[in-house]
């Protein structure tokens, strides 16, 4: 009887489940700078403050990037004699709190990292069997964020758990903090690397789910996870995003690896994670970064798309180009994608191959564009109104390029245009004879 019970609970939860967790937190893509791709373990809070600062002296805090993520190998390898995790001395010789409070003073808010294992990816402790508490050390420590790792996993025998189940440990505790304290609840970044799914249940837990294994700064890296992301564009919406991974624009020659994109990998890489509706996390030396990678890093248009507080949905591939629709090629992603927004219909299209290219689409390949009508046509990089269009559309792309289009409705094409159906299959004259025929 008691089993019956519990699977029905079970099955409710299952089934209530399904949308995002829409708690009043992570609505929109966040927006901040992670410590990883250009630290790894080889940082202090001095040295963390100075990216803080130097975020604030280039407007970036001002632009939406709000967030500062201290990611792995914060702390000591062992808990104290109480359980709790223990802030490294050496890394923040003047407290978590001191830190934390650093960056509210410069008008961030503070994210941390820990692990739904025994142990971090780095080695040190893991959440596994201390959620309530970690949260609760990691609240008193003045952070509101947690990404999620997936390290040093217990055995089966012990979790009796998939990775939903061992997820779930740690969005129970965050909701039952903050029902408790009347306060907010974390917001939660899962980091299981695309395992299992997550993009179908994720959103039931916390804010974003990694899509997949760790990026790294060059392009077979960044056209593998656009790749993937064309396979599930549309699974993300409102509180509930694909994570396509820290950024690694400015990571050209540095950076842990370090990187060596191009000016037009990098344009492509932002363009994609952005429109994608990515979280956006710099990793990169702000105070060294060049007048490139600041230009990309604040395109105000560009920026407005992934933080567009009406429309939560991403774009998503309309032709994938090169390949037949719907291949797996993580050299070669899709290349024609479109989207809707509260500024126009989005197009993206990416240049996939290693020498330039002429790339054409038709409008009407757009779901969201209307048929018959013309388009006013803006430009996201260069940010300048460039004519109007109507049916085709014709660029010319250079290596692993990317153009990013926003079209808005001009008035009616001009008559009388043949052929008289963009997409003429099907089309017909009142009397039942096809126009293609
Ligand atoms: C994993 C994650 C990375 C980073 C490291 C830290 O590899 O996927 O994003 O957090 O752990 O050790």
């Amino acid at each position: 009887m008691a089993t019956s019970i519990t699977s029905i609970l079970v099955g409710l939860l299952y089934a209530i489940g399904t949308t995002a967790l829409e708690n009043g937190v992570g609505k929109l893509p966040a927006l901040g700078f992670n410590t990883w791709n250009m630290y790894q373990c080889d940082y202090t809070a001095d040295i963390l403050l100075e990216q803080a600062k130097a975020m604030v002296d280039h407007g970036l805090v001002k632009a939406g990037y709000n967030t500062f993520m201290l990611d792995d190998c914060y702390s000591l390898k062992e808990r104290d004699a109480k359980g709790r995790i223990v802030e490294d001395p050496k890394k923040f010789p003047k407290g978590m709190k001191h830190f934390t409070k650093s960056l509210s003073r410069l008008g961030l808010r503070a994210g941390i990292y820990s692990d739904a294992g025994y142990r971090t990816c780095g080695g040190f402790p893991g959440s596994y069997g201390h959620e309530a508490q970690d949260l609760e050390t990691f609240a008193d420590w003045g952070f509101s964020y947690l990404k999620y790792d997936n390290c040093y996993i217990p055995f089966d025998n012990v979790t009796q758990e998939n990775v939903y189940g061992r997820y779930a440990r740690m969005a129970d505790a965050i909701a039952a903090r903050a029902k408790k304290t009347k306060s907010q609840p974390f917001q939660l970044a899962l980091c299981e690397w695309g395992w299992q799914q997550p993009w179908i249940w994720g959103g039931r837990l916390g804010q974003s789910w990694r899509i997949g294994g760790d990026i790294r700064p060059w392009w077979s890296a960044l056209s593998s996870i656009i790749n993937q992301a064309s396979f599930i564009a549309s699974e993300t919406r409102f509180y509930a995003r694909n994570d396509l991974d820290i950024l690694e624009v400015g990571n050209t020659n540095q950076g842990t690896p370090p990187g060596n994109l191009t000016y037009d990998q990098a344009k492509s890489h932002f363009t994609a994670w952005a429109l994608l509706k990515s979280p956006l996390l710099i990793s990169s030396d702000m105070k060294t970064a060049s007048k490139e990678t600041l230009e990309i890093l604040e395109n105000h248009d560009i920026l407005k798309i992934n933080q567009d507080p009406n429309v939560g949905e991403a774009i998503a591939p309309f032709r994938w180009g090169l390949n037949p629709d719907y291949t797996w090629d993580p050299d070669h992603p899709a290349e024609y994608w479109t989207g809707n927004s509260s500024y126009g219909v989005v197009f993206m299209v990416l240049n996939t191959q290693d020498t330039p290219r002429q790339m054409s689409f038709n409008l009407t390949e757009s779901w969201a564009i209307r048929a018959g009508r013309l388009y006013e046509v803006y430009d996201l990089w260069s940010h300048t109104n460039n004519g109007t269009a109507y049916r085709n559309i014709s660029l010319t792309l250079p290596p692993h390029g990317v153009a990013a289009l926003l079209l808005n409705d001009a008035g009616p094409e001009p008559e009388g245009l043949e052929p008289y159906c963009a997409g003429y299959w099907q089309c017909s004259f009142p009397n039942g004879t096809y126009y293609s025929n």
